[in-house]
């Protein structure tokens, strides 16, 4: 037993060593793009996280590395307003109104790309979900249940996470800032690269979330989407509870015949 799984191990270290690294997103941007791309980081995101992106940690001032996070990393980032962050000390950067416009959020990633290889912005037609089946849609609802609900919530509302953190709700989320969520992995999320969940299993998944909002609220009780814990746990409560009213009630009748 013991050995197998050391076996087990290694086979899995081995895996991840000989692995080719991800897409490389090196050759994105022009080279314009990526001067603008430094100046403005320079002026918006080197307090925190360095001239040259190398990070900082002293007591006051923090921001991670980002050598190798990406163009996708950076579109998700600026995309969806958590940077550049406001305030320092927080747990986890909130969601802000966006700063930039997607020109300079382009110049932005073009830039952090340049600092070392890692994952590119998707292209529209890796998260364009028109042409995906009903049949892919409910696969994407089993791999959505299997990889993202235990943060997320079994109706991707959400939830919170230990430290004062939190999985956001997907509701609002776009196509685009889904799928770079699975490749960049952000906070305590893992990284779902194309080994874990291949491109067309991402898709999947943004198409059931998408068809999970656009559904109008099929009547019958919201249990708040805590999936089955709720549901038979209600079932317990209203079924039990069913019983002992019925067996009050006959019980009443019981004692009326007499
Ligand atoms: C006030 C400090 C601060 C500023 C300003 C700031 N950041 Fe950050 N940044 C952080 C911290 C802290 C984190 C890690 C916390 C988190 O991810 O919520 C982070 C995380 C990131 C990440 C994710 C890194 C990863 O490992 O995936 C990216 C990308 C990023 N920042 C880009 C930027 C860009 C681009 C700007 C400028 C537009 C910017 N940041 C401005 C503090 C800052
Ligand atoms: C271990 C917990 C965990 C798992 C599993 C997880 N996530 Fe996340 N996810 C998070 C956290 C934490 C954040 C917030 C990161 C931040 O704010 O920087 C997040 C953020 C996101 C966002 C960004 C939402 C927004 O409002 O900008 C998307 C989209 C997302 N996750 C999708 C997924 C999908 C799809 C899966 C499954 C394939 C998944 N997540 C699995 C923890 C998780």
């Amino acid at each position: 037993m013991l050995l197998l799984l050391i076996a087990l191990f290694v086979m899995g270290a081995l895996s991840t060593l000989l692995a080719p690294s991800q897409q490389s997103s090196a050759d994105t941007g022009t080279s314009q793009q990526v001067t603008e791309g430094k100046a403005l980081f320079t002026v918006q995101c080197s307090s925190c996280h360095g001239l040259n992106g190398e990070g900082q940690t002293t007591a006051v001032i923090q921001g991670p590395p980002l050598a190798g996070v990406g163009a996708a990393s950076v579109e998700f980032q600026v995309g969806t307003g958590r940077m550049p962050m406001s305030q320092q000390g927080v747990a986890q950067a909130p969601v802000h109104p966006v700063r930039f416009s997607p020109e300079e959020i382009a110049a932005l990633a073009a830039y952090v790309a340049t600092l070392g290889p890692g994952p590119a912005i998707p292209s529209p037609e890796e998260y364009d979900t028109s042409g995906v089946s009903e049949e892919d849609i409910a696969r994407g609802g089993e791999l959505f249940r299997t990889n993202c609900s235990a943060c997320h919530n079994f109706e991707g509302a959400g939830g919170a996470l230990p430290g004062g953190k939190y999985a956001p709700s997907l509701l609002q989320t776009s196509n685009l800032h889904i799928y770079e969520a699975m490749v960049t992995g952000p906070q305590q999320m893992p990284v779902f690269n194309d080994d874990v969940l291949r491109p067309e299993d991402k898709k999947a998944i943004i198409a059931y979330l998408n068809d999970l909002h656009s559904r109008p609220n099929q009547g019958g009780l919201n249990l708040g989407g805590l999936g089955p814990v709720s549901e038979g746990l209600w079932a317990w409560i209203i079924g039990i509870g069913g019983l002992i009213i019925f067996a009050i009630w006959i019980a009443a009748k019981g004692v009326k015949a007499k």
